[in-house]
């Protein structure tokens, strides 16, 4: 059962009167109410799943325009990086880091082009499934690649991103002395015509400061506070993540009485994320697909 009290935002930083405003308006202990699921939709089957396999197959078998939401944050392709302690396996200055060794299943080491197709590929199947006042909430992060930026303008181009969130989240741990310590990832939020944010929701503004999860078993789990602020956003009860990983973005979904979809590719993966929300008492199953 969901618990009776969601947890309340974040204090925002902001001159006094707007602050008062914001006080004034913030929700308070709000009940969660679960949002009722009509049991012989279409969707239906899908809800309350972790789905074991490749996203894009899977998301090929959802019903068209049926999500209101995607929360997700896809793998980096960390390893197929001009640094050589990423490039060799050595680790160099990331000796820590945790995806030194990729994910256990998919190596996150493609070529930089076919990267780039996946992901469009990907983003293709979330605009599928989206209803027409959707959004997709896309994590991801911008690095230096041989001395120069690397955004992601070439995975988004042609995609409506109607803005970009920054996650402030501290942590970095790339010394490299020819750039500064990179401290915040980006969240695109790439819309369908008709999205329109939760009332009170553009109070979140567009910086967030959250710190990294640690102590959960996948090298690269975001906050479910972030998963959170993203369910927020939106009135729509149906959230789907393609790339569930520990199953942060079902916890966030489930402690604002939402629905979700989970998909992965790594059956260990699939297990952490099942146990994970049944930790936070909400039901899951998984669902093999071929
Ligand atoms: C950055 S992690 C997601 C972490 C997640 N947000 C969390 O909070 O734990 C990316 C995930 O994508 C999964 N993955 C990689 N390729 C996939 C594919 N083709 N289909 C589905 N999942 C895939 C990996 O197994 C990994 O768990």
């Amino acid at each position: 059962m969901p618990p009776k009290t969601a947890p309340t935002l974040e204090p925002i930083d902001l001159p006094f009167d707007e602050a008062m405003d914001a006080l004034l308006d913030a929700p308070k202990e709000k009940e969660v109410v679960p949002f009722p699921v009509q049991k012989d939709s279409k969707i239906s089957p899908w809800l309350g799943k972790i789905h074991f396999g490749d996203c894009i197959g899977i998301m090929n078998q959802i019903p068209e325009e049926s999500v209101d939401l995607v929360v997700t944050s896809p793998p980096y392709n960390i390893k197929n990086s001009s640094g050589n302690g990423l490039k060799n396996g050595s680790g160099g200055k990331w000796e820590n880091a945790a995806l030194i060794k990729g994910y256990n299943v998919h190596d996150d080491n493609m070529p930089h082009e076919k990267y780039v197709e996946w992901q469009r590929d990907c983003l293709r199947a979330m605009m599928r499934v989206l209803k027409n006042d959707g959004a997709i909430f896309y994590n991801h992060k911008w690095r230096v690649q041989n001395g120069l930026l690397q955004d992601r303008s070439d995975i988004l181009e042609g995609f409506p991103v109607r803005q970009i969130i920054i996650w402030k989240r501290k942590g970095g741990i790339n010394f490299n002395p020819g750039y500064f310590l990179p401290t915040y990832e980006v969240i695109y939020v790439i819309t369908k015509p008709d999205f329109k944010l939760a009332k009170g929701a553009n109070k979140m503004g567009d910086v967030w400061e959250i710190p990294q999860t640690r102590g959960i078993d996948h090298p690269a789990p975001f906050p479910v506070e972030l998963a959170q602020r993203c369910c927020e956003a939106s009135d729509g009860p149906i959230v789907l993540d393609p790339f569930m990983g520990s199953g942060s973005t079902a916890i966030a979904a489930s402690m604002l009485g939402k629905q979700w979809i989970g998909i992965d590719i790594s059956l260990d993966y699939c297990e952490l994320a099942k146990s994970r929300i049944e930790e936070h008492s909400y039901k899951a199953k998984i669902q093999k697909h071929e």
